[in-house]
C-alpha cells in the first residue's frame, strides 16, 4: 500500500476526495447600527456586522471564490416578542441585509434561516402555548417569514426550525407569492444537540431560552433511521437540497442520506464544533490550519456536497482562494 504514498505527485493523483473554496458558505451575523463589528466572545474570530459592513465582508469573500453566504440576524430585545412577529416584517434587519449584500455582490447565493428563535423572547424556534411549541400555527408564520425573505432577495429559504409539513406549505406559499425559482434547502435532519451553544450567545436566544431546550423538535441524537424518514418528508414536499447538522458528530447520518436519496446535501459545521477547534488550537493542542481543513475534508468524504462553516474565509485563504 506505500507505493502510492512515497511521492507527493502520487498521493495527489490518487486523492478521492477534495475540499474546494466552492463548496464553502459561510454563516454572518448581522447586528443593528452602522460601521460596527462586535466579536462574540464564545466564537473566536467571528464577529456580528451591521448590515454595512455585512455587504463588504461578503463582497471579499466572493472575492476569495465563496459562492454563498448565510445570514442571521441579531434581534434587539425590544423587537422581540412572544409571537416573534418581527419575523415577517419586510423592513426586518435580515431583509435589509440580504438586499445590501445583493446589492455589493454579483454571483453570490444568499441563504437565510427560517425559524422564530431570533424573534421570540422564549427563544424558541416556534409559537410556544402553554408550555408547547405549536406546529401549524408556527407553520402559518414561517411560510409569511420565507416570503418575505425571498421578496427582499434571498435565492435560498433554509428552514431550520424542525416543525413537521413546513417544507412544503413554505414551497406552496414561495409558488404562489412568484418566488417559484427560490430554492429550499430544509434543515432536514436537525439534532438537539449540545454543540450549538456559541450560536445562541451570538444571536442572544441562549439568554432567552434560559436552559430551556429543543427536544420536542429537533432530533435525538441517538436516532439515525428517524434521520432518514425525516429527509423523505423533506424531499416529498419539495425540498432541493437538504441538510444535516451538526457536522463532524453526524458523519454517519450524511453518509446514510447521501447514499439513500443522492440529494444535493449540506452539512452545517455548528458554532461549537468551530469554536472547539479553535481553542483547542489557541491552546496549542492541534494545529488550527490542518486540523479545520482534515475535518471540513471529513464531511466531503462523508458525502457532503457543500459545507457551512464559521471558517470559509480562513479556509478559503488557505486553498488559494
Ligand atoms: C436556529 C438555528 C440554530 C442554528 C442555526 N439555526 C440554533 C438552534 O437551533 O438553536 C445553529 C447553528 C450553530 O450552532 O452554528 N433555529
Amino acid at each position: 500500500m506505500r507505493r502510492t504514498r512515497q511521492a507527493p505527485w502520487l498521493r495527489d493523483m490518487v486523492r478521492e476526495h477534495a475540499l474546494t473554496t466552492a463548496d464553502l458558505i459561510w454563516p454572518i451575523f448581522v447586528h443593528e447600527g452602522e460601521g460596527v463589528e462586535t466579536p462574540v466572545a464564545s466564537l473566536p474570530g467571528v464577529s456580528r456586522l451591521t448590515v454595512d459592513l455585512a455587504a463588504k465582508a461578503a463582497a471579499e469573500a466572493r472575492a476569495l471564490g465563496i459562492r454563498a453566504v448565510a445570514v442571521f440576524p441579531v434581534v434587539p430585545a425590544e423587537k422581540k416578542s412572544a409571537d416573534g412577529a418581527e419575523a415577517v416584517n419586510e423592513a426586518n434587519l435580515a431583509c435589509r441585509a440580504v438586499r445590501a449584500i445583493k446589492a455589493a455582490t454579483t454571483d453570490l447565493g444568499v441563504i437565510c434561516d427560517v425559524a422564530l428563535d431570533p424573534y421570540t423572547t422564549h427563544g424558541h424556534d416556534g409559537i410556544l402555548k402553554d408550555g408547547v411549541i405549536l406546529n401549524d400555527a408556527t407553520v402559518d408564520v414561517l411560510v409569511e417569514q420565507a416570503i418575505v425573505q425571498a421578496k427582499a432577495g434571498c435565492d435560498v429559504i433554509a428552514p431550520s426550525d424542525m416543525m413537521d409539513g413546513r417544507i412544503g406549505r413554505i414551497r406552496d406559499g414561495l409558488d404562489a407569492a412568484g418566488f417559484a425559482h427560490v430554492s429550499v434547502l430544509a434543515y432536514a435532519a436537525k439534532y438537539a444537540s449540545a454543540f450549538y451553544g456559541p450560536f445562541r450567545d451570538a444571536v442572544g436566544s441562549a439568554s432567552s431560552l434560559k436552559g430551556g431546550d429543543k427536544s420536542t423538535y429537533q432530533m435525538d441524537p441517538a436516532n439515525t433511521d428517524e434521520a432518514l424518514r425525516e429527509v423523505a418528508l423533506d424531499v416529498a414536499e419539495g425540498a432541493d437540497m437538504v441538510m444535516v447538522k451538526p457536522g463532524l458528530p453526524y458523519l454517519d447520518i450524511v453518509r446514510r442520506v447521501k447514499d439513500t436519496f443522492g440529494m444535493p446535501t449540506f452539512v452545517y459545521q455548528v458554532s461549537g464544533e468551530y469554536a472547539l477547534l479553535k481553542v483547542g488550537a489557541k491552546n496549542g493542542l492541534v494545529d488550527e490550519r490542518r486540523a479545520m481543513l482534515e475535518t471540513l475534508l471529513a464531511m466531503k468524504r462523508a458525502g457532503a456536497d457543500a459545507v457551512l462553516t464559521y471558517a470559509a474565509v480562513d479556509v478559503a485563504k488557505w486553498l488559494g482562494g
